[in-house]
């Protein structure tokens, strides 16, 4: 590809992309698809706006204007972002087989006793696989309407998230396979069933329900652009995005970048963050090839970004629209999670818990801004006193003592 360059800095390698000219978004991720996400959300139980923080000290240090991170470890007391993609799609899923309006449905009417009994009457269960947070978003959905739920999880699975999806009521099956042979056994294993797969990455023949839980998402848009607001805070202007298959990221790059255009706001940069073994979406940008993957079974302290081939539906829109993409050692999540905790060090009004695939956007914006090898990232990416930098902690300490190794024992150091 032209217009594309290439550096390794600090050992992350980052791709930086010239993004088109003029964004255009398929309908499905068009604003006003998010309304009737936001107001499903309101119905579900511990429904509360995540906190946008603001981080003076780090901002003070590194010369930018402001560095704000969305805390998604406190949603829905399931410590990750996740369950606002699974719980919308199976609430849109089940609408429709029960004959409810999908632009009005709320928690309530799939739980009146009339319909309780008619999913029991059709045996109505789901199935998925995942690298920890999704599938506890996905038991925690099946738990409040009382469905089983059959998770499948890759090589490697840590116990501790094993354990947090069990405790939800759901059937677990750990596997010796990859990410994405997982996602293919769970598949097979939802036809064989006649389960409802929830997944949250595309397959063929399988898009409609990757783009509902991509739509879910948007509520982190939403509340971010109201916080912005509310805290009279200014317009971010680099947006820090974590990718394992790239759901989260395509989504919020495109619910973000059309609330800004709407509100008359420049266009912020967008920067793509992925594991440096297992960079689908970057090789992919860089080959222009949407289904670029990274084979077999990798190791990195980021589960929840180990997915080895990109989401159909977004990467196309990635490729067209992000700014970089950056391809990060596991020291750069490890140093995030130790900045988010320090009350000195860091950074935030208070410290706050933040788990590997989480803590990579903080650490990515420490390092761009506090390293001098980073210089010509700085200046190739233009972030200068004037830059707002937002990332979100998307996940906190899921397993708690790989938290405590890294935070609390130094592994996993700076070079
Ligand atoms: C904590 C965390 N952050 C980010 C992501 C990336 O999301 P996606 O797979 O949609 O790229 C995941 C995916 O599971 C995750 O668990």
């Amino acid at each position: 590809m032209t217009n594309q360059q290439e550096l390794e800095l600090y050992q992350i390698k980052m791709l930086f992309n010239q993004p088109a000219a003029t964004a255009a978004f398929p309908e499905w991720l068009q604003p006003r698809q998010t309304k009737a996400v936001q107001h499903f959300h309101q119905s579900l139980p511990q429904y509360q706006p995540t906190p946008l923080l603001t981080l003076p000290r780090l901002a003070a240090e590194g010369g930018v204007q402001a560095v704000l991170i969305k805390n998604e470890a406190e949603r829905f007391g399931l410590n990750a972002f996740k369950a606002l993609g699974s719980s919308w799609a199976i609430a849109r899923l089940l609408a429709e087989r029960l004959g409810l309006n999908p632009e009005t449905v709320r928690l309530a009417d799939l739980t009146q006793p009339e319909n309780r009994s008619r999913l029991a009457a059709e045996k109505i269960a789901f199935c998925t696989a995942t690298d920890g947070n999704h599938g506890r978003g996905v038991a925690w959905a099946a738990k409040l309407l009382d469905c089983p739920c059959h998770i499948y999880l890759p090589a490697g699975a840590e116990p501790e998230r094993v354990q947090a999806i069990a405790q939800l009521g759901a059937e677990v099956i750990t596997t010796e396979l990859s990410y994405d042979d997982t996602v293919v056994l769970a598949r097979k294993q939802a036809e064989a069933h006649g389960w409802l797969l929830v997944q949250d990455t595309t397959l063929p023949g399988y898009t409609e329900i990757p783009k509902l839980i991509i739509q879910g998402y948007s509520t982190m848009a939403t509340e971010i652009m109201a916080q912005l607001q509310q805290q009279k805070l200014p317009t971010p202007t680099h947006i820090f995005l974590q990718a394992g298959v790239g759901s989260m990221a395509g989504g919020m790059l495109a619910f973000l970048a059309q609330a800004m255009a709407q509100s008359a706001q420049p266009r912020p940069k967008f920067i793509i963050l992925e594991p440096k073994q297992v960079n689908c979406c970057y090789l992919a940008a860089q080959s222009g090839n949407p289904a670029a993957s990274v084979p077999g079974v990798q190791q990195t302290i980021m589960a929840g970004l180990n997915c080895g081939t990109p989401c159909s539906v977004v990467m196309p829109l990635l490729q067209a629209q992000a700014d970089c993409f950056m391809a990060c050692p596991d020291f750069v999540a490890a140093h995030g999670m130790r900045l988010a905790n320090n009350p000195q060090a860091a950074t935030a009004q208070a410290p706050f818990i933040s788990g590997e695939s989480g803590a990579v956007a903080l650490g990515a914006i420490a390092l761009l801004l506090q390293r001098p090898e980073m210089a010509q990232a700085r200046e190739i990416l233009n972030i200068n006193a004037h830059s707002v930098m937002l990332g979100i902690n998307t996940e906190g300490a899921m397993a708690p003592s790989v938290w405590q190794k890294i935070v609390k024992e130094g592994a996993c150091p700076l070079p």
